[in-house]
């Protein structure tokens, strides 16, 4: 499966912002594209995309990586084995040689990576799933039986994670935490869980006017982006229109946080602007504890900035057992991260953000590494997306169990929900929904 062409194109995503889109070709196949994606609040340790700097387009043109595809990247792959991913992967980090990726840049190496993948994937006449099944396989082969909750195993719908309400870098600052999301775990399908999920999208859009907040106005991720009173108000609105719709909060449909707090937190203190105060690790921790206590919440993303471990610990100490705590400024997507913090007890869980790592092999090597140390993979999209469908391929395909994308607005957001969609459509029961599973251990049942 001979790779015969390499080509590239500066694009936009769902903000504007140029992105590269990468084309590649293998032998007897048609030309595969794949665009990488671009994240506003990023982790201090992510895989660097490359811009032009300049003035064109205020520096954040991209025209160097697609020049590095043509140029560097191109020349080396061509005429190798397209269904080498490894080798292929491995090669670029090569070409590359820093830590980062920022020589040839992670937007570059990317949109190669995944591109090539759907190449290979059309040349051998294979389904993207079946190709990224059969991927993830040279991976996860031996995965030990510490993974408790057999994910990872075989394709499995995920269960979606979706954003409701908006805040932080992602909505003007309307509010401090980043996202409000609910998880439609008691869903007994993927399409009866997006049912329920427009079903209450629609209702707190209509509570928020009600009210005379604005339930119109999304951010970039498609959640509305209401200048609500407070955070925990978010949390209240929710739940009225899980119960609005008819569904019952905890066991229908639970809810998440990605609290973002990297963003907030400077010199050792998490300053919640909205609320006019800063609070320390320990205050955060009771903060969080004292919202499970109270509200249906099955998951809580970077509920502490990502250089704050010992803050982590505390918090895996006291809400591990109870709650998802997922690392995506933590961990980076990084398996050197990831073992560290495994090695300390911290977090069980690990957002998947293909760009923040920048090869299709390294994120399966954090997926694997996760799994079998009983961490749970949520595989998510960034702030900036585009048609790109990559992630709802692939979170298909590993059996991960969670994709957060957004919310079922912008249609960057509804490109993977609809191809999961199409997904189930077509495989007729073959495989199936996620649902509870990724839950399944948590110590407290859902208030
Ligand atoms: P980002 O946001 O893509 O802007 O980093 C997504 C997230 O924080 O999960
Ligand atoms: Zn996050």
């Amino acid at each position: 499966m001979r790779i015969e062409s390499v080509s590239a194109l500066e694009v936009f995503d769902s903000r504007g912002c140029p992105t590269v889109e990468a084309v590649v070709r293998c032998e007897g196949g048609r030309p595969c594209r794949a665009i990488a994606p671009s994240g506003a609040s990023t982790g201090r340790a992510e895989a660097k995309e490359l811009r032009d700097g300049g003035r064109r387009l205020r520096g954040k043109g991209v025209r160097l990586a697609v020049e590095n595809v043509r140029t560097v990247i191109a020349p080396a792959l061509i005429g190798r084995d397209g269904d080498h991913q490894q080798a292929i992967d491995r090669l670029m980090i090569e070409l590359d040689g820093t830590p980062d990726k920022s020589r040839l840049g992670a937007n570059a190496i990317l949109a190669v990576s995944l591109a090539t993948a759907y190449a290979a994937a059309d040349a051998a006449d294979r389904s993207p799933v079946e190709h990224f099944s059969h991927l993830w396989n040279e991976h996860a082969r031996d995965l030990p039986a510490t993974n408790e909750l057999s994910l990872g195993r075989q394709p499995l719908f995920p269960t979606p994670m979706v954003n409701m309400i908006s805040g932080g870098l992602h909505a003007g600052g309307n509010l401090d935490l980043q996202d409000f999301l609910i998880i439609p775990c008691g869903a007994t399908s993927y399409r009866e869980a997006f049912d329920w999920i427009v079903e209450i999208y629609w209702e707190l859009g209509r509570r928020l006017n009600d009210a005379g907040f604005e339930g119109t106005l999304v951010g970039d991720e498609g959640g509305y982006g209401p200048r609500l009173t407070s955070n925990e108000q978010a949390l209240e609105f929710v739940v009225a229109a899980i119960d609005g719709a008819g569904l019952k909060p905890g066991q229908d449909v639970g809810l998440a946080l990605d609290v973002a707090s990297s963003h907030f937190y400077h010199d050792g203190g998490y300053h919640l602007a909205r609320e006019g105060r800063a609070l320390s690790a320990a205050d955060m921790v009771d903060l969080l504890e004292r919202w499970v206590d109270r509200y249906p919440i099955l998951s809580i993303e970077d509920g502490l900035a990502e250089e704050d471990w010992d803050g982590w610990k505390q918090l895996t100490d006291r809400l591990g057992h109870r709650v998802n705590l997922v690392g995506d400024d933590l961990f980076a997507t990084n398996s050197r991260r990831l073992q560290n913090g495994i090695d300390r007890g911290i977090a069980n869980s690990v957002l998947i953000k293909l760009n923040q790592i920048g090869t299709l092999t390294e994120t399966f090597e954090t997926m694997r590494l996760a799994l079998s140390a009983g961490y749970r993979p949520v595989v998510s999209a960034r702030s900036g997306e585009t048609e790109d469908v990559t992630i709802a391929d692939l979170s298909l395909a590993t059996g991960a169990g969670q994709l957060k994308v957004g919310s079922v607005a912008r249609s960057e957001r509804l490109a993977k929900y609809n191809q999961l969609l199409r997904w189930e459509d077509s495989a007729a029961g073959r495989w199936p929904f996620a649902g509870r599973l990724p839950f399944a251990d948590l110590k407290t049942p859902p208030a």
